[in-house]
């Protein structure tokens, strides 16, 4: 289905301005996404009229602001296509529900020796907990290689396993390269030696349909903000009969049943691992952005973004001198490269002098750069609202750079 690309970005108020004088051109998304107006409106609406704290109160705010924190949670799992509301955590965001596993499974799972399997191409929020879990329990972390074209090396992936792994985390697609890892075939792998498999999915849920029953991972995670949600608030979805034996993460209020000086006992899913006061503005902005991406639908956000992928390759290309780093046959949105002879930072002001927002650096990924001896990348990254127009000025600006510089 052809999508309405003009009408779908009269939704978001701040692609419409100017930056440096010049239109802006919003190519990075895959640090975060703008928001529509409903998701902006479902805040604010929040805020003047239902603000309340919410599972704690009788009165009628509490209680509304409850059921709409609720129905964001049901609206997640349908999302994801979960078993059940208790497999939906809310939290600050990937990298808090990544941390929660991490420690959880350090006091719970992980002893002296295990090992612990992640891949060359992870966010550093999947690289770092899993460090500290290490530390804490004695297991050992164990890297899957990526090959010259940003995928992952899967003989080396089932060389690497054996009885003592104890969990496998890799993301469904590296924010830094675009690959899109095959993790249908990386799951079953893992769990035919009885390791857990987190999957990070801060990339695939604003471009991937995501069911997590066919995926059969024990977790998953992502972000609101970069599906045109907001900030501070994600998901970890858990198995629940996997959560259920896990300890707590926070201590606090709402996820006890009962506290007495002698010990306490803790709450049901998926409570137990909702101390404290959430982000309940958030729950429900993310609740908007999920109705936002349903509208449109998944697979058209996601035949949008190929074609803006097949253009910009092409059109970079074209320009000649350009090193593409990750060029793995299953790619989502985006584009990371180099300017020979000329480093990202460099050009990624020049870039912005001309109103182009994109990402220059590491992209909290520096493995990856160590791994292609580089110091980092231009990465472009895609969005549905996000036009060719758009990117034959970014192209534009590529020749300009290479004016300057060349
Ligand atoms: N993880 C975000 C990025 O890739 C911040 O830019």
């Amino acid at each position: 289905m052809a999508l309405d690309i003009k009408n779908i970005r009269a939704q978001f108020p701040a692609l419409h301005q100017e930056v440096h004088g010049r239109p802006l051109v919003y190519f990075d998304n895959a640090a975060t996404s703008q928001k529509p107006q409903m998701v902006i409106d479902a805040i604010a609406h929040y805020y003047n009229k239902e603000n309340s704290n919410i599972h704690r109160g009788v009165h009628f705010l509490s209680q509304q602001a409850t059921d709409k924190y609720e129905v964001a949670r049901e609206a997640v799992r349908r999302f994801i296509n979960a078993d059940a509301i208790e497999e939906i955590i809310i939290t600050r965001g990937t990298t808090e529900a990544i941390n929660l596993v991490a420690s959880c499974l350090s006091q719970w799972l992980f002893k002296e020796g295990d090992e612990i399997i992640i891949s060359a191409i992870e966010h550093h929020s999947n690289i770092v907990p899993w460090q500290m879990a290490c530390e804490r329990s004695g297991a050992v972390l164990k890297v899957i290689p990526v090959l010259d074209s940003g995928e992952l090396d899967m003989d080396a992936y089932r060389n690497l396993l054996n009885d003592k792994t104890k969990l496998v985390a890799v993301n469904h697609i590296s924010n830094a390269l675009g690959t899109i890892n095959p993790v249908e075939e990386m799951i079953p792998l893992a769990q035919e030696k009885g390791a857990l498999v987190l999957i990070d999915g801060a990339q695939s849920a604003p471009h991937t349909d995501i069911d997590v029953q066919a995926l059969n991972c024990d977790f998953y995670c992502f972000s609101a903000h970069k599906m045109y949600g907001p900030t501070g608030v994600g998901v970890l979805h858990g198995k629940k009969e996997i959560l259920e034996k896990m300890p707590p993460y926070h201590g606090g209020g709402e996820m006890i049943k009962e506290v007495k000086f002698e010990g306490s006992t803790y709450n049901d899913l998926p409570f137990k691992f909702e101390g404290g006061t959430p982000n309940i503005a958030g729950g429900i902005g993310l609740e908007a952005s999920i109705r936002f991406i349903e509208e449109i639908g998944i697979e058209n956000i996601a035949a949008q973004e190929a074609e803006l992928l097949a253009y910009a390759t092409e059109k970079l290309k074209e320009t000649g001198g350009i090193r593409f780093v990750g060029e793995a046959k299953n790619k989502a949105g985006v584009v990371s490269f180099l300017i020979e002879g000329i480093h990202p930072y460099d050009a990624g002001t020049i870039l912005d002098k001309l109103g182009i927002a994109i990402r220059t650096g590491h992209h909290c990924a520096q493995p990856v750069m160590d791994r292609f001896d580089i110091p980092g990348t231009m990465r472009a990254s895609f969005a549905v609202y996000n036009t060719k127009e758009e990117i034959d000025v970014f192209i534009e600006g590529i020749h300009k750079v290479k004016q300057m510089f060349g």
